[in-house]
């Protein structure tokens, strides 16, 4: 089923970036949606400074490129594309997109001993999944990453069942992935920023108590009933059930959120995407099976999830311009415990020792 996608409005330009994060390599990330890939023709798109080429081969299969030539650095998406190669369009050499592999040099002559095949350009693992072309990044340095080479799983959004209905939400933030993600996973700024009277208001604050746990480089806020003092987890209550929510964050930047609810659910998975050290995007993807038959609630859903994202991005916007004089920061205890966790995380990983903030569970307290 094809899902269209709402953006709910793209960072004003005179927005300036403002200070860079250490990104991590060798994972995937998500660099465009699939429907934009058509037959014959070439998307770009920017992922962790790297600029992209993407398209579909005549079999379906989808790549990502570096968008620059090996031979002189021309970007390969003003070139062309037949479905099954991609032609520089300054010397003409061919390459096959998904291995890279350079399949004609039209200069050569039967004199010369070069052999075309034994150049590549940069291709990237690149798999389909939920309308996401994801990509893998890898270190500089790390070799090619060959078609069958050893990667982690592709993400997924997880279904419990067959029959669902999807979205998927984006917006551009101006700030770096760090403060991408950090905003996504505290809780205290919901009653400010994303007051309304269907979500919550300063006057519903109330204290909060949240168990978390570690899991393989993240941690889970433990199932638990969600804040009975927002209006969408509530409408949940109509099926008598009781209703339990389960968030996980997992590096590099993934948060999946399940709600069920009986044999309905809810399920969503979102990620911060470095598209350059200074500056990311966030996706939405989501599926449910809860109010299947009701009419227009797709629409309705991604409504209020598109107006819930603009309002971060809103956000995201004023606080790049006070993060352009590079300011001194804090985090506090509790709420901004997971931010303080990500960043542990993500050294860890960036370190390769892979150790974790967390000794065990833990129960975090704030007002929300
Ligand atoms: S720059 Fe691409 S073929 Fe020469
Ligand atoms: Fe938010």
């Amino acid at each position: 089923m094809p899902v269209a996608s709402i953006s709910p409005a793209s960072v004003p330009a005179a927005v300036n970036q403002g200070p860079a994060a250490t990104l991590i390599y060798d994972d995937w990330y998500p660099a465009l949606r699939t429907e934009k890939l058509h037959a014959g023709k070439l998307a770009k798109a920017m992922l962790l400074d790297t600029p992209l080429v993407l398209g579909r081969r005549n079999d379906g299969r989808v790549f990502a490129m570096r968008d620059s030539c090996p031979h002189r650095g021309i970007p390969l998406s003003v070139g062309w594309f037949d479905g099954e190669h991609v032609t520089c369009r300054y010397h003409g050499w061919e390459f096959e997109p998904c291995s890279g592999q350079c399949q004609l040099i039209p200069s050569l002559t039967a004199q010369d001993r070069l052999d075309a095949t034994r150049i590549y350009a940069t291709a990237f693992p690149c798999e389909e999944r939920d309308g996401h072309a994801w990509v893998f990044i890898p270190s500089a340095g790390s070799g090619r990453k060959g078609e069958n080479a050893e990667l982690q799983q592709v993400p997924e959004l997880l279904k419990f069942g067959p029959r669902y209905r999807t979205a998927h939400l984006m917006a551009d933030l101006p700030c770096n992935v760090d403060h991408g993600i950090i905003g996504l996973m505290d809780p205290a700024h919901g009653p400010f920023v994303h007051q309304a009277w269907w979500w919550r208001s300063r006057a519903s604050i109330r204290e909060k108590i949240k168990k978390f746990e570690p899991i393989l480089e993240g941690f889970r806020m433990s199932a638990h009933a969600p804040s009975g003092n927002s209006a969408p987890y509530r409408l949940l209550g109509v099926y008598g059930q009781p209703v339990e929510t389960t968030i996980d964050f997992v590096l590099p930047n993934r948060r999946t959120e399940i709600i069920r609810c009986g044999d309905k659910w809810f399920s969503s998975l979102t990620t911060v995407t470095p598209v350059t050290s200074s500056s990311c995007r966030i996706d939405v993807i989501a599926a449910w099976n809860v109010f299947y038959r009701v009419p227009l609630v797709t629409p309705i859903a991604k409504f209020f999830g598109a107006k819930f994202v603009r309002q971060d991005q809103e956000t995201m916007i004023q606080q790049a311009e006070g993060l352009r004089h590079n300011p001194s920061l804090m985090l506090i205890d509790d709420a901004d415990k997971p931010a303080k966790w990500y960043f542990a995380l993500k050294q860890a990983r960036l370190d390769g020792t892979g150790k974790h903030p967390m000794a065990g569970p833990v129960e975090l307290h704030w007002r929300s």
